[in-house]
């Protein structure tokens, strides 16, 4: 089978291989991958920012989405023709996180999905919403999981309610879209108007440029008559994290998710009590929250935002496409 392997850190070292097909275990599914998806965390597990340990060579690309075509003698919840998608910690069912079930993370300790077939333990898998093609299934794992955490469970979200998005990845639009489907008003920050007006389509209520103006805080301020967003969504880690305390209510919550950028002063603790802010740090979710997530979707027919798709063999242009910051929600690789 085709798939692409890292065999050391960098772009160059992700090269394409001819690996036997696997075979599946009495309790595992085999799945034909017809699609996976990008995540930030793939370009820091590439760089060797992520896992400096991580295991070589390794399948990267913790998201993807396929066909079960063999199922192990023991498996009882999927048959051949089922459509699933991988759980990104595939040993965390339900219940709280522990460090037990945030092992086991797919392109992470196991290897990933960035091959044509995967077997997996039926533990680890998921069937998804019919109404989603492969591509759009494949983007579910983990930035959808990760948003509809944060809006569905750390935040609790009630209508009327505002919630803050930053920028325009994959976490932040399903974020919007989980957001409006909770009955709040979305407010957005993004480096570009067109993504911007993008956004509006999908229901930002308001947007901002925060290149134009970096205090961005204050216009969240001013846009809720002084009070702040009930929930910050937060993606842009160190470099934003501040401007977040000062944005939120007090009281309300921010959700601790990305590190997508690097302080420039030091970070004052006095706001976090002074506002009473709780912060919900989060990571990815569970196999439970997955299958919440999926109902929602169905129910709602929401669709996945899909930027742009790549082929296999494109998988490296596919990885500079991403770092480029060029994309507007998702990035999938196909695998035909
Ligand atoms: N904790 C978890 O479980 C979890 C799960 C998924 C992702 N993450 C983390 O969440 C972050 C986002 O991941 P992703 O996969 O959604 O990334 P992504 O799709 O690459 O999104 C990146 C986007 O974030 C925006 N951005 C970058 N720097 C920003 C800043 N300083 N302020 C505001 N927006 C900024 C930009 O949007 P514009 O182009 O619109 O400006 C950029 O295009 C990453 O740090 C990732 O590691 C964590």
């Amino acid at each position: 089978m085709k798939a692409f392997q890292m065999t050391r850190f960098g772009l160059e070292h992700l090269q394409p291989v001819e690996l036997p097909e696997p075979v599946p275990g009495a309790g595992d599914v085999l799945i034909r991958v017809h699609a996976a998806s990008l995540n930030y965390r793939d370009l820091m597990l590439l760089r060797g920012h992520y896992d400096p340990k991580l295991h070589m060579p390794r399948i990267p690309l913790s998201d993807g989405a396929g066909e079960v075509v063999a199922v192990g003698k023991a498996v009882t919840r999927f048959r051949a023709g089922d459509r699933v998608a991988g759980l990104f910690f595939q040993n965390w069912q339900d219940g709280g996180p522990s460090s037990d079930k945030s092992r086991g993370a797919l392109a992470g300790d196991l290897d990933g999905m960035l091959a044509q077939y995967v077997a997996l333990p039926e533990r680890g898998v998921v069937h998804f919403p019919d109404h989603l093609s492969y591509q759009e299934a494949a983007t579910l794992p983990c930035a959808g999981l990760t948003a509809w955490r944060a809006i569905a469970r750390a935040s609790r979200i009630q209508p009327g309610d505002t919630v803050l998005v930053q920028g325009t990845g994959g976490v932040s639009i399903f974020a919007l879209q989980f957001a409006k489907l909770a009955g709040a008003r979305v407010l957005g920050t993004s480096s570009s108007d067109r993504k911007l007006e993008r956004a509006k389509l999908l229901g930002l209520d308001a947007g901002l440029n925060y290149r134009e103006r970096p205090d961005w805080s204050a216009w969240v301020k001013e846009q809720t008559g002084g009070i702040g967003a009930d929930v910050v969504v937060e993606v842009g880690g160190a470099g934003t994290f501040s401007q977040s305390l000062q944005a939120v209510r007090v009281g309300g919550t921010v959700v601790q998710i990305g590190v997508l950028s690097q302080a420039e002063e030091k970070l004052s603790v006095v706001p976090l009590l002074m506002r009473q802010v709780q912060i919900a740090g989060i990571m990815v979710g569970s196999r439970e929250m997955f299958e919440a997530m999926n109902r929602a979707i169905s129910l709602h027919g929401l669709r996945p935002v899909i930027d742009r798709e790549f082929p296999l063999q494109e998988t490296r242009a596919a990885y500079q496409y991403m770092e480029g910051g060029q994309h507007f929600g998702k990035v999938v690789i196909s695998l035909g």
